[in-house]
């Protein structure tokens, strides 16, 4: 960890997804420089095994619901009661994600539907939750969304997630302004592939094509948690005070590599 270890100390975060992957790190990491972190994820079990392992490896005490983020009374219920808990909330992670490789041509209705409720949906459902609370963060409120550089070129096969992913963008785009006034940053960071995490594992390695992406990656290797994590901090800190409505791309420099 390269930050100073209490620079978020009096500051609450909530991350979405953050008993797994990506969420995961990004809870470590806010958690390890003094914020009070809660997590809202669907499985009980992810939550429990998360929280006793950020107690008895880092000494991080996590607050956590179990909520769907396309429930928006179950999400506003669960953003309610963090919020109480930990004195507010200043950082939404908007991290929760379904993903699957479908062609399109195979993709079912529900198929499509689930995708774009989870990621979507359920961003909207929380920034919605978010804001009373967001609105009198003292250094600012902010939203990070976790998005993917596939949004803004087309994802084949993951149609679904990329169409997801590029409305999470624009809202964040809108936001940035409606909600500016608040004092509100809304950004996103759109990772690469991020080794370890489910999304890889079923994306990448399950179709065999590891070997071919990580050659796709001018840095040539696939990402860490931390990468993210590290970002996340860069935007919800006061590093990011003058970012709003902005991309934060973090993926080896594999975007511009079209070939
Ligand atoms: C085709 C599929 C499918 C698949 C699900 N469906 N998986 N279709 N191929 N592999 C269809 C189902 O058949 C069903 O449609 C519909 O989707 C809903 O499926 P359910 O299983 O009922 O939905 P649910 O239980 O809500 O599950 C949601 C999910 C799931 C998205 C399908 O995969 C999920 O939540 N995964 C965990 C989260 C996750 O993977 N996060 C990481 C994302 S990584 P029908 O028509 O049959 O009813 C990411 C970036 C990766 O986003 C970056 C890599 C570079």
């Amino acid at each position: 960890m390269n930050f100073a270890p209490d620079i978020f100390a009096g500051r609450s975060a909530v991350v979405t997804g953050g008993a797994t992957g990506i969420g995961w790190y990004i809870v470590r990491m806010l958690g390890g420089l003094g914020a009070n972190v809660g997590i809202v994820s669907r499985k009980e079990e992810n939550l429990v095994r998360a929280s006793e392992q950020f107690k008895a490896e880092d000494g991080i005490d996590v607050a956590w619901r179990t909520g769907d983020v396309r429930d928006p009374d179950g999400i506003k219920k669960a953003i309610d009661e963090l919020a109480n808990e930990n004195g507010g909330l200043d950082i939404l992670v908007c991290n929760a994600a379904g993903n699957f490789i479908c062609p399109t041509e195979e993709l079912s209705w529900n198929g499509w539907r689930t995708v774009i409720e989870i990621d979507l949906n359920g961003t909207f459902n929380c920034c919605q939750a978010a804001l009373p609370y967001l609105k009198n963060a003292g250094d600012g409120g902010r939203i990070i969304s976790i998005s993917t550089t596939g949004a803004n070129f087309g994802w084949p096969t993951a149609a679904h997630a990329g169409a997801a992913k590029a409305g999470i963008q624009n809202l964040m785009k809108s936001l940035a302004v409606e909600w500016g006034g608040y004092g509100i940053r809304c950004n996103w960071i759109s990772p690469g592939p991020i080794k370890g995490t489910e999304g890889v594992d079923r994306l990448i390695i399950q179709q065999g094509m590891a070997e071919k992406v990580t050659k796709s990656i001018p840095l040539g290797v696939f990402g860490d948690g931390d990468d993210i994590a590290n970002a996340v901090v860069f935007l919800a800190g006061e590093t990011g005070k003058y970012i709003s409505g902005a991309e934060l791309v973090v993926d080896g420099g594999a975007q511009w590599n079209r070939r």
